[in-house]
């Protein structure tokens, strides 16, 4: 593939030219997955890149006991296996891990946030984080709505979101107060209602970020600068020369111990209403009129709001669901799904989903949205193909074509926006081989991430705690975009959900997903994208 070089020496730059006032990270859920693989790798990756500001401490909050030290050794351990920066620097981790503390509380008892106000009113006076306090909820979405009403009750919330600086004794502080909510944000669109309601009694919009990790790749914001920032690809970003868009998010391991979890949620759940809808409104969005961040998600909102409703009455035309049975990947033998430990007999939970979306506005009007998600497919990727019309007049009659010797039809172009891995785009182009034939072969124009910039991009976390603390929540979900989703894919849930096993199909784990969504597609004259 022909790369990409960068026509300046500045590689690689530091995430933010800022760096943000003092606070304190309170993490709920210490002791869990996500702290480990993600928050405190991230927090360990902003202090070696001198991001964190100089006035900071972290708290972990969580059940068992356990004293500051043992935290800070099980985080050194964490950071020793998942940080992409390895080795660890222990002149690095000494600085951070001096502020890193650990308080035991369960999340419904009301003296455990007595004893988080104390640590951190002595927080704002040992380490002058100034009464601004971030919240991070990574706890089971049960607890998040009860974490909001005891820290409202404990009058651990300001109701700035930002400035004026400077902590009081009381805890309270004057300072800023924001809370970071996880994924997944509500279960379907009156849940989710009832969570922004609950969230609102306590917090304030400005104060509210709904993370959706994928905002925090490099490769995702990638799109906006890629689309905004140069301008022949803006001028044929819509149906007069656009086909059609496929998205895919495709995973080649099965449930991994996690079925109990992965059987009430689904591939709809698990991705499509947040990841991939997301992906489509920076996609299909209308460019906004500043990067200010209403701004943005003014413009992404509006798109969602744009998606015609899934006609229910089609199903099977416009939407497919699916559930991997035994089968191959990699060497690997994967069961089926419907064995795997924890979910529930007759489940009827798809683990492969693929929907055909259509956006109702004069840009997009009569270009498919194929949007592809599933387990156990053969490959782990992310990415947007979209897929160029045909040539007005087929010249080369004598077109090359890699699966077929020759036909009248040529390769259309093809744009392809790889998410993950292998991070990058290509635009696949026909070109003329050498000889004397005039013919056709497909080509492809890339810039491959790694290459281009020499590092490999930085973790969505580190991003995404650094602009919380920043007060810039470009990259979080608002409050109208999280229900938009929703209510674009509840009535599709719930008419599966009432359907049961009936119109679940089936296909082999390492396979690319069941013949119905070949046929599904084809039926339109398309083929899916396959990396
Ligand atoms: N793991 C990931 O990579 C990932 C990725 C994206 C989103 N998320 C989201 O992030 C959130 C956390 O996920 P996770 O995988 O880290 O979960 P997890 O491993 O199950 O951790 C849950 C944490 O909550 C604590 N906890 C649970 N109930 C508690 C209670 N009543 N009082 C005090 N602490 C309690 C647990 O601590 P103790 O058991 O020690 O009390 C543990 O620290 C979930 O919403 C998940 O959907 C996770």
């Amino acid at each position: 593939m022909t790369r990409v070089q960068l026509l300046t020496d500045a590689t690689t730059q530091p995430l933010r030219d800022q760096v943000p006032d003092g606070c304190a990270l309170v993490i709920f859920g210490a002791s869990g997955d996500l702290t480990r693989r993600k928050l405190v790798p991230a927090l360990y990756a902003l202090a070696h890149d001198g991001l964190l500001p100089g006035r900071f401490v972290a708290v972990g909050l969580a059940r068992r006991e356990k004293s500051h030290q043992v935290f800070r050794d099980e985080m050194r351990a964490a950071v020793d296996q998942f940080s992409r920066l390895r080795p660890l620097k222990p002149e690095v981790w000494d600085r951070l891990a001096q502020r890193l503390y650990y308080v035991s509380a369960s999340f419904d008892d009301a003296a455990g946030y007595e004893r988080l106000r104390a640590f951190l009113v002595d927080a704002d006076r040992e380490h002058g984080t100034a009464g601004n306090r971030i919240f991070y909820l990574a706890t089971p979405p049960v607890a998040y709505a009860s974490i909001v009403d005891r820290l409202g009750a404990a009058g651990l919330v300001s109701d700035a979101w930002d400035g004026p600086r400077g902590g009081d004794a009381t805890g309270k502080g004057q300072g800023w107060s924001r809370i970071i909510i996880e994924k997944p944000f509500g279960r379907d669109l009156s849940t989710a209602r009832a969570l922004n309601a609950d969230t609102h009694k306590v917090f304030r919009e400005r104060q509210v970020y709904r993370i959706d990790h994928y905002l925090g790749k490099e490769t995702v914001q990638n799109i906006l600068t890629f689309r905004f920032g140069n301008s022949i690809f803006e001028p044929l970003w819509n149906r007069r020369y656009v086909d059609h868009v496929q998205l895919l998010v495709s995973e080649d391991l099965g449930v991994e111990g996690r079925g109990e979890y992965y059987d009430t949620a689904g591939a709809v759940r698990d991705m499509v209403q947040n990841h991939m809808l997301q992906l489509l409104s920076l996609v299909a969005m209308e460019p906004p009129a500043t990067f200010e961040p209403d701004a943005v998600r003014d413009e992404k909102v509006k798109v969602l709001r744009a998606i015609r409703p899934v006609d229910l009455t089609r199903a099977g035309s416009v939407t497919i669901r699916a559930q991997y049975v035994s089968g191959s990947q990699g060497g690997r033998k994967i069961p089926t799904y419907a064995d795997e430990p924890g979910v529930a007999e007759g489940t009827a939970t798809e683990t492969y989903a693929a929907l055909r979306l259509e956006i109702d506005n004069w840009r997009w009007a009569g270009v498919p949205f194929y949007l592809r998600t599933g387990k156990a497919l053969p490959k782990r990727v992310t990415e947007v193909a979209i897929q160029y019309r045909q040539p007005p007049l087929l010249l080369f009659a004598h077109a090359e074509h890699p699966r077929h010797e020759e036909r009248d039809v040529i390769e259309p172009n093809r744009l392809t926006l790889r998410i993950q891995p292998d991070e990058g785009i290509s635009l696949r182009v026909g070109l003329k081989p050498p000889g004397p034939r005039i013919s056709l072969v497909p080509a492809r124009l890339g810039f491959v991430y790694r290459d281009t910039f020499g590092v490999d991009p930085a973790e969505a976390y580190e991003r995404l705690l650094l602009d919380c603390m920043l007060g810039d929540s470009t990259l979080f979900i608002r409050r109208d975009e999280v229900e938009t989703a929703w209510a674009l894919v509840t009535p599709v849930l719930e008419a599966w959900a009432a359907a049961g096993r009936s119109g679940l199909a089936s296909y082999p784990a390492g396979s690319w997903g069941p013949t119905e969504a070949d046929r599904f597609i084809q039926a339109d004259g398309r083929e899916w994208v396959n990396p």
